[in-house]
């Protein structure tokens, strides 16, 4: 398009907005104003009916649900997040990025292009033209990004917890017999306090930040060194790790022993 055309079309807007337009301040203000007291009244409205219907008691559900279905425990080792569905995809591309290498462009590189490509558009896509079918590129692009999320969605509310795996699979898979009772019990832990939250064993769990464990028997450290460590991986130097405190000596001892026995031989 050339710079008469533009400069005529951008007269004929400017007229256009002089016979039929409105001005901003008051009247696209006080619609805004006018529908933000309503959405906030709404939501004010629905806390209200919430708090006054529902009471103390964990079981009575009130109009718009409990208060709560079970008092929140700080201490708890075995909790595992997970997003609300609208995250979903967020979430499973954290799985599919592994840590470290290319978490970050995962997280801040692709959306940070993105919206930069998005605050572009308006400054080489000049065209009058709306009609969906004359823009391919446009219309093409915005139907990946639903699908994609689509799809991360649907696999990030079907992906398996870390914790699902169960500790006679773990020793399988690193060829551990599952005899000795203390070696399950370790394994059975291992899966159950959040440790594949942070370390890959035996192709199961999360990539990262912790490093890969499944041969970390071979360092030879010892069945001591491990329950310190495990109790508190800061006291030898350690960072990254959180402590494990309240396990007891026993679960430690488990732990120890199984990281002990883990030599790769799957
Ligand atoms: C929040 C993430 C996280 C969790 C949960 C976690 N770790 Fe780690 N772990 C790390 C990181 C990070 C390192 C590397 C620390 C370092 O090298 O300073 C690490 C290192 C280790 C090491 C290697 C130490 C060495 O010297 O090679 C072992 C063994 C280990 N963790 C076992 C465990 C066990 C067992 C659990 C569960 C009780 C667990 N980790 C839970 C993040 C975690």
């Amino acid at each position: 398009m050339s710079t008469e055309e533009q400069k005529e079309q951008f007269k004929r807007y400017k007229e256009d907005v002089e016979r039929r337009g409105k001005s901003f301040y008051p009247h696209a203000m006080f619609h805004d104003t006018v529908m933000s007291f309503v959405v906030v009244s709404v939501i004010a409205a629905l806390a209200a009916i919430w708090h006054y219907t529902s009471s103390e008691e964990p079981a009575d559900a009130g109009l718009l649900g409990p208060r709560y279905h079970e008092e929140a425990d700080p201490g708890t080792t075995s909790f595992l997040p997970r997003p609300d569905w609208y995250f979903y995809f967020l979430f499973y591309l954290l799985r599919i990025f592994k840590w470290p290498e290319s978490v970050f462009l995962g997280t801040v590189g692709v959306p940070t292009i993105l919206l930069i490509i998005l605050l572009l558009v308006p400054f080489f896509d000049r065209r009058r033209e709306r009609r969906l079918i004359r823009r391919p590129v446009a219309v093409v692009a915005s139907l990946l990004v639903i699908a994609s999320m689509g799809i991360l969605t649907y696999k990030g509310a079907t992906a398996e917890e870390p914790s699902a795996i169960g500790a006679e699979a773990l020793l399988a898979a690193n060829g551990i017999p599952a005899e000795d009772e203390t070696l399950v019990q370790g394994a059975d832990l291992f899966a159950k306090v959040g440790c594949l939250n942070c370390h890959t064993y035996a192709s199961q769990g999360s990539a990262g930040p912790g490093p890969e464990l499944t041969e970390v028997g071979n360092k030879g450290r010892g069945v001591d060194y491990w329950k310190d460590w495990i109790r508190d991986p800061s006291a030898l130097g350690g960072e990254g790790m959180p402590g494990f405190p309240t396990l007891e000596d026993a679960q430690l001892e488990a732990l120890g022993e199984f990281l002990e026995a883990s030599k790769g031989g799957g």
